[in-house]
């Protein structure tokens, strides 16, 4: 007898209320990719905290694959021993097999299990494999493509482990295998080619073709020996499996352009939403990293603080090292048509750029690491001399007498004083790169600085500090991890020109920093699709899709520029607002497009057992969150008309226009629409 269920939502709040029939008792889900406990880009992202929602789907039968890497496995995850006897069984014999395999739990929100695979110990099995990918499927993967071996590795080591385990089960179990982008995608294909009793999704998180095409000439023909067998594996992919999905309507597109398939779902990232009980909170985190920042910016520009920390704003880039894939030529291109504009202008502001960017390095370079040693000196004296003071206060007022102001400092202290002021002095300026660069004469950005003449010089109204290096809170120059620094900036620049998703702008949001996306990437679509008017909620979109590059610029630098010219208090009503957009990226939220790509593969691969209708697999459309009703954020509307107008009074109305948000978030508590129809019957 088939059981129908349709799915309703009805508002933001109410989101837990979604609700779902679908019998998984006996399924069991593998979830595949090179990035399980091994940080390279996005690709982690999604992994790292989805893990959590889907776990509580489907605890004790989820399994997260990736490859064993010994330094992540040292620091992430918990060895243990398997715990469900099929999989302890098929490891065993693996193992028994030649190859190595762990099993452990992933130190992470839901402590996911994970069975890690030791690629490189199978190396042995590579001419062999990559002959029957030739006769089977006319691959051929040339020996020098590492990424491409290790693809073909670990596509033929997870298919071993989804037919070993398939065949220890006792009955016949209901398989979902997962797979995310081109490098295990060839687990899949083998999984279909050797008929295995399991349903198979493939997302992909970009396509080969469009990154290779849209990075511009130069690495088109630098990467062209690479490109063709890659594009093969990922193409067999996206055909084979049971469920295609890929992260954004934009990608859906090009998807169905190069690898001939349209996707069947739309599964945008999520991120996992921290909600704090005092709604301020996150303003105060903001404050806190700030003044963390500008610590490290007193060091960095010892002897050249010449311009006021408390009117600087700080912008920032951040992701994998693709210059213009990134959008960080437009980014430089717009800053010095910024600083232009502000000097023009006689701004008091001073912008601070960081450019957060991996590149090839030997470590941090002298000058840089002196800036902060300096400033620390210069706190050390200022704590010696402010003893001596203290210790003259103290003696004065144990006699009854009020402290001669001339001789609270003495010669000694002036010395000390003086001494450190001179240590301050520097021959060069403010240095751009944090680090010794390997490729320094040809490193993109630095090449591009040099031609557009931004060298932190005193007339620089926007200065610029390249760190070639993820953030770490260990590191001894700027000792923040990525989510501190994020939050103590103002603004994140994320001008991509190819971007399937782009999690920065997204992890912007949710921690309340207004950010520029574009038009061209992921997450630009989806927030113009969902919000009436973004740039209220300081989520600006640049057309990168309908103008060229130069008026593209000029939109950026014009956004730039307005950011500039907001109050204090403005960007707090901003950053109030942005921070209201968080449900809208929570996974509590998106996970349900990953649900439904499962239900659906479930019931193609064992349509006796499942079956499904669905109405607009594509469509992520359903609610709009109208515009802000509280005050305008265009400076032309709110400049302060009063000349004795101080920043302080800027902070105490940001109560006064809380009482706005929370008006409006009445509002925004309207009926939402269903973003997929789906009619589940689970006819068994
Ligand atoms: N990221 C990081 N440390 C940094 C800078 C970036 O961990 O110092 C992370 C960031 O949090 C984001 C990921 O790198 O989750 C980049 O993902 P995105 O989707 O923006 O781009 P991708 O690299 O996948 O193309
Ligand atoms: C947060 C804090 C305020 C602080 C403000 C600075 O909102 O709660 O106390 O004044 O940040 O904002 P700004 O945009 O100037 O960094
Ligand atoms: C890819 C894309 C990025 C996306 C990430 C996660 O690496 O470049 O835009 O956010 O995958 O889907």
């Amino acid at each position: 007898m088939p059981l129908a269920r349709s799915l309703s939502v009805t508002s933001l709040s109410g989101l837990e209320d979604w609700e779902e029939d679908f019998d998984l008792e006996d399924a069991v889900l593998f979830e595949i990719a090179w990035e399980v406990a091994n940080k390279v880009g996005g690709i982690y992202t999604v992994i790292q905290t989805k893990a959590r929602l889907t776990c509580e789907e489907w605890g004790d039968n989820y399994f997260l694959v990736g490859p064993y890497m010994e330094s992540s496995v040292r620091t992430q995850v918990e060895l243990i021993e398997p715990c469900n006897p099929a999989l302890r069984r098929t490891i065993d014999k693996m193992n028994a097999s030649g190859c190595k395999v762990y099993f452990g739990r992933w130190l992470i929100e839901g402590s996911p299990y994970v069975v890690l695979i030791d690629v490189g110990f199978t190396a042995w099995s590579l001419d062999r494999w990559k002959s029957e990918l030739w006769e089977n499927f006319s691959i051929g993967v040339p020996w020098f493509d590492r990424e491409a071996n290790d693809a073909v590795l670990f596509g033929f080591l997870t298919a071993w482990l989804l037919g070993e385990f398939a065949a220890q089960c006792d009955s016949p179990p209901h398989i979902v295998a997962h797979f995310h982008e081109w490098l295990a995608g060839l687990g899949l294909v083998l999984c279909r080619q050797r008929q295995l009793p399991v349903a198979t999704i493939f997302t992909t998180h970009a396509t080969l073709l469009g990154r290779y095409l849209c990075a511009g000439n130069v690495d088109f023909y630098n990467n062209l020996a690479e490109i063709y067998h890659r594009y093969c594996l990922e193409r067999a992919a996206a055909r084979c499996a049971h469920v295609f999905t890929t992260v954004s309507k934009i990608t859906a597109i090009e998807a169905e352009h190069l690898l001939k398939r349209k996707p069947d779902v739309v599964t945008p990232n999520g991120l996992n939403v921290k909600k704090f009980s005092a709604m301020h909170e996150f303003q105060n985190l903001h404050a806190q990293s700030k003044a963390r920042i500008q610590e490290f910016i007193r060091g960095h520009f010892y002897g050249n603080l010449d311009f006021n920390l408390d009117k600087s704003v700080f912008f920032f880039i951040a992701g994998r090292y693709e210059f213009s894939n990134k959008g960080a030529d437009l980014f430089l291109e717009a800053l010095a048509r910024l600083n232009y504009l502000l000097r023009v202008n006689h701004s008091e502001v001073t912008v601070i750029a960081f450019f957060i960017m991996p590149a090839r390095t030997n470590n941090f370079n002298v000058e840089t690491l002196k800036g902060q040693a300096v400033r620390k000196q210069l706190w050390d004296t200022a704590q010696t001399v402010k003893e001596r003071f203290g210790k003259k206060l103290y003696e004065s007022l144990l006699i009854g007498q009020l402290p001669d102001v001339s001789k609270m400092l003495d010669k000694e202290d002036f010395t000390i004083i003086k001494r450190a002021i001179f240590a301050t002095q520097r021959q060069c300026q403010p240095p751009i790169c944090t680090h010794n660069m390997l490729e320094d004469s040809s490193d993109p950005i630095l090449t591009c600085i040099r031609r557009i003449g931004l060298f932190n010089s005193s007339s620089d109204r926007v200065k610029v500090i390249f760190h070639p290096e993820f953030l770490s809170s260990t590191s001894p120059l700027l000792p923040m991890d990525y989510e501190e620094f994020v939050r103590g900036c103002h603004l994140g620049v994320f001008p991509s020109y190819y971007e399937p998703w782009g999690y920065t702008p997204a992890e912007c949001t949710v921690m309340g920093i207004p950010s520029v996306s574009t038009n061209l990437s992921g997450f630009g679509c989806f927030m113009e699709e969902h919000i009436a008017d973004p740039s209220a909620y300081g989520i600006y979109i640049l057309d990168r899709r309908y103008r060229g590059v130069d008026e593209s610029c000029n939109q950026l630098t014009s956004f730039l520029f307005q950011f500039c010219q907001q109050s204090r208090r403005q960007r707090i009503i901003q950053r109030n607002r942005t921070e209201r957009l968080s449900d809208l990226l929570d996974w509590r939220y998106l996970g349900r497009y990953y649900i439904s790509a499962r239900h659906m593969a479930l019931a193609k691969a064992f349509p006796d057992t499942y079956c499904y209708e669905l109405q607009d697999p594509t469509s992520t459309q359903g609610f709009r969150y109208p515009r802000p009703a509280s005050v305008p954020p265009s400076p032309a509307h709110s400049l302060h008309s009063s000349p004795h107008h101080s920043e302080a009074e800027d902070d105490d109305e940001e109560e006064r226009y809380d009482e706005d948000l929370e008006a409006e978030k009445d509002r925004l508590n309207i009926p939402i629409t269903l973003p997929v129809q789906i009619v589940y019957s689970s006819a068994k």
